[in-house]
């Protein structure tokens, strides 16, 4: 997977990605992710990104014509790209199945979007997908571009060493994790769960089946409508509901 990250903060986004499974990941090959100034692809003295919006209004937008040179010299350099993801607020929410999606494509751009926005023109030409990690508003695209790059590149096969790990995330089938728990077996005062230093495989399963459901069904209802639950996890998830009440959800 080749990833190109345009932003104007490039040391921001580079040392997020020097660290951890992504570094790794960059390090041994298995994905080759370049951060770009953009900043580099403006022709004026003073290397001008943004400009006040047409109509009036608060704030500045990023100017269009820094962007679509950024992305034709990336394009030129790497191949054409199979999506150009823009971060905003007005995107489509991101979710596990869009970064499945994206960890899938071999060439991705990722624009950061800034300020009060991005010139509609890029949005409308160049950019594929426009993405909003959720609904609040932070100061740039940066973080955003850096939560779907990590969520991707951790779908590469190869990036994280257990598979089986993938496999029981959160949001694949749509359930929340169970706790966790490592050692002292008591902390504080505060005992591990006996069933979990029983040493019985199937009784621990059937606990973590139960917490499972349990977290899901209170912290997240609008997870299990969707759920791709097991014959198991619905009697589980039955049981819960019949004992406590739907509580409204
Ligand atoms: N830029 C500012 N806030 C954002 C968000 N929530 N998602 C994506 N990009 C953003």
């Amino acid at each position: 997977m080749i990833v190109d990250i345009v932003t104007i903060f490039p040391a921001m986004v580079e040392a997020a990605l020097a660290e951890g499974v992504v570094g790794r990941a960059r390090e041994s090959g298995l994905v080759d992710i370049r951060v770009r100034d953009l900043r580099a692809f403006t022709d004026d003295r003073h290397r001008t990104v943004d400009d006040m919006p047409f109509g009036g209004g608060p704030g500045m937008v990023l100017k269009p014509e820094p962007l679509f040179r950024a992305v034709e010299a990336i394009a030129i350099e790497r191949g054409a790209p199979s999506a150009v993801i823009l971060t905003t607020p007005q995107g489509k929410r991101f979710t596990h199945a869009e970064a499945l999606r994206f960890s899938r494509l071999d060439r991705v751009v990722v624009l950061c979007g800034r300020y009060e926005g991005v010139d509609e023109r890029v949005a409308a030409t160049l950019v594929t997908d426009e993405v909003s990690i959720g609904d609040y508003v932070l100061t740039g695209g940066e973080l955003p571009a850096l939560v779907v790059v990590d969520a991707a590149v951790r779908l590469v096969p190869g990036v994280v060493g257990d598979e089986a790990s993938i496999e029981h995330d959160s949001f694949v089938r749509g359930l929340l994790d169970h706790p966790q728990y490592t050692r002292p077996a008591v902390c504080r005062g505060l005992p591990v769960p006996d069933v979990l230093l029983s040493g019985h495989h199937a009784e621990i399963e059937r606990w973590r089946r139960g917490q499972r459901v349990r977290r899901t069904l209170e912290r997240r209802p609008d997870l299990l409508a969707a759920a791709d639950l097991s014959a198991d996890e619905r009697r589980e998830l039955n049981e819960w509901i019949k004992e406590y009440g739907d509580e409204g959800h």
